[in-house]
């Protein structure tokens, strides 16, 4: 089995969803011998937006970096993913990243009956950390709503999410957000052990 772990935060030591993505893929390297783990940490090694060129496919190495990215997402049985909310949204690096994933013909494709997706079977577990207090469905919340789509898009429907919240409104609220999100990790499903 193989496990992708992506971090995105650029706050390094002081990160929740780093602190948090990193239990996530402890917590199944415990349950499941042999796991594989990959990782890509988008804040240190940051991919390029996204521009003409690149849809273009006009730079060789570029190329070769993205069809990698994409047959490591492709590989993958679970995918777990550090999150932070910025500017109500997600960092730009992981959305780099996902529009690497994001690939017609590849992970989806349309259809007369509309969008089709065609990655599915892997499990995805998302930790999330938010500075202020959301809540669920919440109009300010461009992050979790957008990720579940869009992981829903390309055919992926076991999307978890793993919460922090509130942590920049003191210490005493991040080290509450952030024991009440390591108590919510899930284990992993009982069809992937
Ligand atoms: C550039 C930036 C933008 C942020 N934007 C928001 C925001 O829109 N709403 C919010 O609740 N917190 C916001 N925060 C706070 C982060 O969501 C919070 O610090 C969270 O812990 C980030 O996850 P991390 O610790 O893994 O980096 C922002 C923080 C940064 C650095």
């Amino acid at each position: 089995m193989k496990l992708l772990h992506l971090d995105s935060s650029a706050l390094g030591a002081d990160s929740v969803t780093r602190e948090l993505s990193a239990a996530i893929v402890a917590r199944w390297q415990d349950a499941v011998p042999g796991l594989t783990v990959e990782y890509l940490d988008l804040d240190a090694n940051p991919l390029p937006h996204l521009t003409s060129r690149t849809l273009a496919r006009a730079d060789v190495i570029c190329n070769e970096k993205e069809d990698q990215l994409l047959a490591q997402f492709l590989a993958a049985d679970v995918v777990v993913v550090g999150a932070p909310m910025y500017n109500f949204a997600i960092p730009s690096t992981l959305k780099a990243w996902i529009d690497r994933i994001t690939v017609r013909g590849k992970t989806f494709r349309y259809t007369g009956n509309g969008p089709e997706g065609l990655a599915g079977g892997k499990h995805v577990i998302i930790a999330t950390g938010r500075g202020s207090v959301h809540g669920d469905n919440a109009p300010s919340d461009f992050q979790e709503p957008y990720l579940r789509f869009l992981f829903g898009f390309i055919g992926i429907k076991d999307v978890e999410f793993v919460r922090a919240e509130g942590v920049g409104l003191s210490p005493q609220h991040r080290a509450e957000a952030l024991a009440k999100a390591h108590a919510a990790i899930p284990g992993p499903l009982p069809k992937a052990a």
